[in-house]
């Protein structure tokens, strides 16, 4: 590639350019020749250069000031650019580095040193090219593993929605002849699907917060009624494992005006978690609270659980990050970056208090 590389000589010199151009001639390059700065910076605009050797010295614009123009244009800002100079003095070089140039030419010049040159610089561009190519290859092979994840992701929901349809359906026809293991295995269905609704929601906007796509649908709602719901729903999940769950609210409470399907599942995380990393006969509670000093709704989910390593504490709103536990098959690590990107949406804040094996306190305030 680099034999029919295209340079262009810039000089105010005829003679200059000539004897640059018999050399690079020589060597099967394409050569352009311009005789000010302003006309190097219009060939520049009109053509495609691979590398530019640029005279230093020339009346109007000189060669740092294109040099400069090069750098700051993005048409040319990685083009290789060698700037050829009578001067052997230190401080014109440095102005010339600062300027963006990448190397130099003494003149006169010598011959091998200007080819060796030339030819390093293009092999570099060359690289260079090859390497932003495959940035960009991966780039769109990337997008498109993650909008065929988002379609699978998207797809499951219909079935699931069957799913809990046909689950209602089957308790119903059932009715009262209804066995009690009957019943255990409908609401295990039931928590394993809502599990997978609480996952697949995560995912999904996640993403879209991520990528400031999901607009917020805020309304007025009360917030006491809200977790009444959300521990009502979830006592079916607790009950299997024998954790108790409840809902507590301070009176006076002015209503919350929020998405509510969002914060309704961040609750909903919260309370998955703690239900997750609560053993049996432990107890979870929602408690709700209105702080008039900075007129902020709190809402905090604390449960007797296993608690959290102080070192962790930060670490854990971070996308995919869990702590190993021996036992717990837990999910994704995406629960607690959902409720935090869900809570910032809101411009609230979350975060967590927390003591290992006696509990943990998951509080947000909006
Ligand atoms: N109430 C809690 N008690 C103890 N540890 C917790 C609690 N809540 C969260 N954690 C820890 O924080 C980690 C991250 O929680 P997060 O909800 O983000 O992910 P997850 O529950 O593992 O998976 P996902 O929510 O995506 O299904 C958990 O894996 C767990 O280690
Ligand atoms: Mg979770």
């Amino acid at each position: 590639m680099t034999d029919k590389a295209k340079i262009l000589v810039v000089d105010d010199e005829p003679l200059n350019i000539k004897l640059l151009e018999a050399n690079l001639l020589s060597q099967g390059y394409d050569v352009v020749a311009a005789s000010s700065g302003q006309d190097a910076l219009k060939i520049l605009e009109e053509n495609d250069i691979d590398l530019v050797l640029l005279d230093v010295m020339m009346p109007g614009l000189d060669g740092i000031e294109v040099a400069k123009r090069i750098r700051a244009n993005e048409k040319t800002s990685l083009l290789p650019i060698v700037l050829v100079t009578s001067l052997r003095d230190i401080s014109d070089r440095i102005k010339g580095i600062e300027a963006g140039s990448d190397d130099f030419i003494s003149k006169p010049f010598d011959k091998e040193e200007l080819l060796a040159r030339v030819k390093s610089l293009l092999r570099i561009k060359y690289l260079h090219e090859q390497l932003r190519e495959n940035y960009r290859k991966l780039k769109s092979l990337e997008e498109m593993k993650d909008s065929l994840t988002h379609m699978i992701v998207h797809d499951l929901n219909n079935p699931l929605a069957i799913i809990f349809l046909k689950c209602q359906i089957l308790a119903d026809s059932l009715g009262e002849k209804i066995t009690a293991s009957q019943k255990e295995d409908i609401s295990d269905i039931l928590v394993s699907a809502r599990e997978l609704k609480r996952m697949i929601g995560n995912i999904l906007d996640i993403n879209k917060m991520e990528e400031g796509r999901l607009a917020l649908r805020r309304e007025n709602f009360s917030l006491t009624d809200l977790a009444a719901e959300v521990a009502e729903e979830m006592k079916i999940t607790a009950g299997p494992a024998g954790q108790s769950l409840s809902a507590q609210a301070a009176s006076a409470m002015p209503e919350m005006f929020a998405d509510k399907d969002l914060i309704r599942r961040a609750i909903i995380n919260l309370v998955s978690n703690a239900l997750k990393f609560t053993p049996e006969g432990g107890h979870i509670d929602i408690i709700s609270s209105f702080d008039p000093a900075s007129k902020k709704l709190r809402v905090e989910v604390k449960d007797n659980g296993i608690g959290i390593p102080q070192e962790y504490l930060q670490k854990i709103f971070d996308k995919f990050f869990q702590i190993n536990h021996d036992q717990i098959r837990a999910g994704r690590g995406l629960g607690l970056t959902f409720c935090r990107l869900v809570v910032e949406a809101h411009g609230g804040s979350i975060w967590v208090e927390s003591r290992e094996g006696k509990g943990s306190a998951f509080i947000f305030t909006i």
